[in-house]
């Protein structure tokens, strides 16, 4: 990793935070995005959509206990089993809605070690690479609204989320986005993501959580699901 990259994101990240406690507000919880793009149409209601919560999560650690800090900041335990912060939210839609799971995972397993990850994350992004994912979503044809949930990485969609929009064909879908971040918020992804699957409806109402409200994360997806219909 370069060093300058790494302070800018320590400094950025820190000024996130900084700012938002200077205007009284909280960088977790919900938000609508303000994108540029055309409005997206209202989504159908979910109990008459066929609907699919597709998620890319990387829990730094399996184990519940004796957790450093970056393996924290990565996971949020449920009834003694470790999430990884997006999983959990992606669990709590699917518990929500009724829509089935897919896990979108690289075909080579991701290190856990977080600085190895940050390393090779930041790799990846600067050689705008394509890592190759393990599995296709099978039967996508079935759904008609993709839920889509990630990490903020670097500012930034993961570059397997790349992979995995290239590599499906989403068009003519309802296409909903949740993410999780360490005090980006949504840092552009939606707008990424709305001009990458410019013939899907992506709605512009993204949810966005902090890793440190995980406790919270259930009552906010609900409150984020209601407004969505
Ligand atoms: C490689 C890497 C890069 C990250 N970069 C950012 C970032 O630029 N901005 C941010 O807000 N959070 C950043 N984070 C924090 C994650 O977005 C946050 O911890 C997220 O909840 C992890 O989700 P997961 O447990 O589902 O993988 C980064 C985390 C990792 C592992």
């Amino acid at each position: 990793m370069k060093s300058t990259t790494r302070r800018h994101f320590l400094a950025l990240a820190t000024s996130t935070l900084a700012g938002a406690a200077v205007a009284g507000c909280s960088t977790g919880g919900s938000g609508n995005t303000s994108s540029g793009s055309a409005p997206s149409k209202p989504l159908p209601p979910l109990n008459e959509s066929r609907a699919l919560v597709t998620y890319f999560s990387v829990p730094e650690t399996d184990d519940p206990n004796n957790m450093s800090d970056d393996e924290e900041n990565s996971t949020h335990v449920v009834d003694g089993k470790v999430l990884g912060n997006t999983q959990h939210v992606a669990q709590i839609i699917s518990e929500r809605t009724g829509a089935e799971m897919f896990r979108i995972e690289t075909a080579e397993e991701l290190p856990l070690d977080h600085e190895t990850l940050e390393n090779l994350a930041l790799e990846q992004q600067e050689a705008n690479a394509r890592p190759k994912l393990k599995s296709p979503i099978p039967d996508l044809e079935k759904y008609d609204t993709v839920f889509i949930g990630y990490p903020i990485w670097w500012y930034e969609l993961p570059m397997p989320m790349h992979t995995f929009l290239e590599q499906n064909d989403f068009s003519g879908k309802n296409i909903v986005l949740f993410s999780t971040h360490g005090g980006n918020r949504l840092s552009g992804t939606v707008e990424t993501i709305t001009d990458k699957l410019a013939d899907s409806n992506v709605i512009s109402n993204a949810l966005t959580i902090s890793r440190d409200d995980m406790d919270d994360a259930e009552d906010e997806v609900v409150k984020w699901l209601d407004g969505l219909d």
